[in-house]
């Protein structure tokens, strides 16, 4: 046991004290890392015994409500478990010597215990006590407490330090509590943050979706309304011509009538583009086989258009119910515009898939797909790509970046408007100097349909 403190620092010289300087000093040097409170208690309660020569330390820790105190950290002979309290003494403000401490916040030295009447025998009954309280932010966070087996073991100059102690944890306390809140304040603005980036992206991207489709309503009604009056301009002017050949003999102007008949008859594509994309094409679905039609599609273009055409058919391909000629139709203007990209060679390429449908992200994507089982129609060329403001544009009626009488751009919007119209839809990926990749899904037929006979 060590010797009773109150005689060995009332004898203490100037060279002591200056130790004890040190060691306090050291102490607040150590307090600064400690990073919670339990270890804050427990490096109090064993450097009290251990290096200011305490016989033993308690700590109480005041509950919320300001009325009990509980025993958090013990160190010296009356805990021999280390670290760890086995029945740890829950002791009401007011009771006792640290529940009056606790109570008006005044330290209290007792010189002897016997007798005192708020003296509460613990296991190994003491003679002397002091006791201080922790004090932070007006609030008793809890007290440290030492007993002593001698009488009249405390004095000032325990007193002294004691409550320096005291105040350094106090105001290691409030450190840490201040810590943990502004912690906590500082999650509370992430979860904001990241609530506010993710609404905020949800409503652009929502805007983005509205206004798309808004803009797509408006020329479609636009485009549907000027093909129509246009369509019976053009059937005026088209049997006009008709009735004019029939009366002609004369071979010049039998010529320049084939020349109006002909542009005339490419004014009546361009309406039915125009109508498509409108989707107020009159279409006549049939149960196809669309492996069948790529190939008769691919032997055609590979003559008509010179280029080799690579076809991967997928073996058990689900039935579509789509319009042949409008397959064909679309077909070709992809294929077309894959050529167009590839001026100087590169392979075009058309692959049929099955596939169950919810499209992967990060696609540029016309319309929504209901989840369900489609076929995947592909047409990839290795061209020039299209770049990244270009993407949203190119389903756009007129949009064309090719010269004046080289393009129409009515390709793609007439290819949106027929997949739309057919309950599927396109989805295009492209990189610029990579090529372009387009998809066509179409609804797979129900199961157990049977193909068309023509087909
Ligand atoms: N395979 C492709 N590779 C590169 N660009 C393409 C491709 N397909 C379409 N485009 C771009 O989309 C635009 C619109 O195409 P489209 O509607 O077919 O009209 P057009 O071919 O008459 O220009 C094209 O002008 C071109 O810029
Ligand atoms: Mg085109």
């Amino acid at each position: 046991m060590l010797k009773p403190v109150s005689s060995s620092l009332r004898r203490r010289n100037r060279a002591s004290e200056a130790q004890m300087l040190r060691t306090l000093n050291t102490f607040a040097v150590d307090l600064m890392s400690i990073p919670c409170v339990e270890d804050l208690f427990w490096y109090v309660a064993q450097n009290v015994v251990g290096k200011l020569g305490f016989v033993d330390c308690v700590i109480y820790q005041a509950d919320e409500a300001q009325s009990e105190l509980k025993q958090v950290a013990a160190w010296g002979e009356k805990n021999p478990y280390g670290r760890n309290i086995i029945n740890p003494l829950v002791i009401p403000f007011g009771s006792g010597i640290t529940g009056q401490v606790a109570l008006n916040r005044h330290p209290i030295i007792v010189d002897d215990l016997v007798g005192d009447e708020n003296y509460i025998p613990d296991t190994e009954p003491a003679r002397s006590e002091i006791c201080v309280p922790l004090i932070c932010g007006g609030r008793v966070m809890g007290v440290i407490d030492s007993e002593h087996p001698d009488v009249e073991a405390f004095g000032e100059p325990e007193l002294e330090i004691f409550s320096t102690v005291a105040a350094m944890t106090s105001a290691k306390l409030e450190l840490l509590a201040e810590t943990e809140r502004s912690q906590a304040r500082y999650k509370d603005l992430v979860v904001a943050h990241t609530q506010l980036t993710q609404e905020t992206s949800t409503r652009k991207a929502l805007e983005a979706k509205l206004y798309e489709s808004r803009k797509q309503e408006a020329i479609g009604r636009l485009t549907g309304r000027f093909a129509h009056e246009f369509n019976n301009l053009l059937t005026v002017i088209s049997g006009n011509i008709d009735l004019l050949t029939l009366d002609t003999s004369d071979a010049g102007s039998l010529d320049t009538l084939q020349d109006a008949k002909t542009a005339s008859s490419r004014g009546a594509q361009l309406i039915r583009d125009m109508l498509a994309f409108a989707q107020r094409t009159r279409l006549t679905p049939e149960i196809l086989d669309l492996n069948g039609l790529v190939s008769a599609f691919g032997e055609d273009c590979e003559h008509s258009l010179s280029r080799p055409v690579e076809r991967h058919l997928a073996n058990d391909l689900w039935l579509v119910t789509a319009d042949p000629a409008a397959v064909e139709n679309m077909l070709l203007a992809l294929a077309l515009n894959g050529i167009e990209a590839m001026p100087d060679g590169g392979t075009l390429k058309v692959a049929t898939e099955n596939s169950f449908h919810t499209l992967p992200e990060g696609q540029h994507f016309p319309s929504e797909l209901l989840p369900g089982r489609y076929v995947k129609l592909t047409v990839s060329d290795q061209g020039m790509g299209i770049c990244r403001e270009q993407l949203p544009q190119i389903f756009d009626p007129f949009f064309t970046t090719k010269g004046v009488g080289e393009g129409t751009g009515l390709g793609l919007s007439m290819v949106l408007g027929v997949m739309r119209q057919s309950g599927g839809t396109i989805a295009v990926q492209s990189e610029v100097g990579q090529g372009s990749r387009f998809e066509l899904y179409f609804p797979a037929a129900p199961y157990g349909s049977e193909r068309s006979p023509e087909s």
